[in-house]
């Protein structure tokens, strides 16, 4: 860092570095940003292949954490990502709200970081509108897998439990809720830049079975 700099300037340089450091070891961010300290190192190595894959299956026994890790993983996207859109969606609207009750009860009672993350006022843990808004403009909505579900728009999807849904479901629904992706404003780039940019980050799907 150069001597000239404002502080401003400084903290700003230095959240990008951490940032940018942060979004390729999202293990690290988990335990000391999060202070998740009590995950296994397989839970870790899951986290770390959720975040370089662009499709990501997990089939796994009962009671192991899917749901649990997968709701980690969602916040760690939003607050590294800011504006980033999660859709969790399930067969029954039930098994999708019960992703967003573990980061109500269980995630933000143990990091003070990710409770001041969430934008408490506006989120929503149960209903029909059932959403998780982050002060940076990410949020985790929770959306029934249905064909009433189209029109929804998604970075990041999520389905829980996902050997309950029809293939038809799947394909003619949920998939093409990916069709948008993240576009930060990027105001100093010019337009083949932001392009260029918008290019490295492919929506990413997620689906979760008990075996
Ligand atoms: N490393 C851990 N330390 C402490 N508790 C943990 C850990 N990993 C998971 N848990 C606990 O295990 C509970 C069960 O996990 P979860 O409901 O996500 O499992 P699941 O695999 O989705 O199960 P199911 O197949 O029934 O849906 C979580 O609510 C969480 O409290
Ligand atoms: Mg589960």
């Amino acid at each position: 860092m150069s001597q000239g700099q404002s502080r401003r300037e400084r903290v700003v340089e230095g959240m990008a570095i951490w940032g940018s450091y942060y979004r390729e070891n999202i293990d690290e961010f988990v335990t000391d940003y999060l202070g998740f300290t009590f995950l296994k190192w397989f839970q870790l190595a899951l986290l770390v292949m959720m975040n370089c894959c662009r499709t990501f299956v997990l089939i796994a026994a009962r009671g192991i954490g899917k749901s649990f890790l997968v709701a980690i993983f969602a916040c760690v996207r939003c607050i590294l990502y800011p504006g980033t859109q999660v859709v969790i969606t399930s067969g029954t609207r039930g098994q999708a709200i019960n992703v967003l009750e573990k980061i109500q009860v269980q995630l933000m009672r143990d990091s003070t970081n990710l409770r001041n993350e969430i934008d408490l006022e506006k989120s929503k843990f149960s209903g029909q509108d059932a959403k998780v808004l982050f002060k940076n403009g990410s949020y985790i909505k929770v959306v029934t897998a249905n064909d009433y579900a189209r029109s929804n728009r998604a970075n990041i999807l999520i389905v829980d439990e996902f050997r309950m849904l029809r293939k038809d479901t799947v394909d003619t629904v949920l998939k093409k809720f990916l069709t948008s992706r993240r576009m930060p404003a990027y105001s100093e780039l010019t337009d083949a830049e932001r392009k260029a940019e918008y290019a490295k980050e492919p929506n990413e799907s997620f689906y979760l079975s008990s075996a």
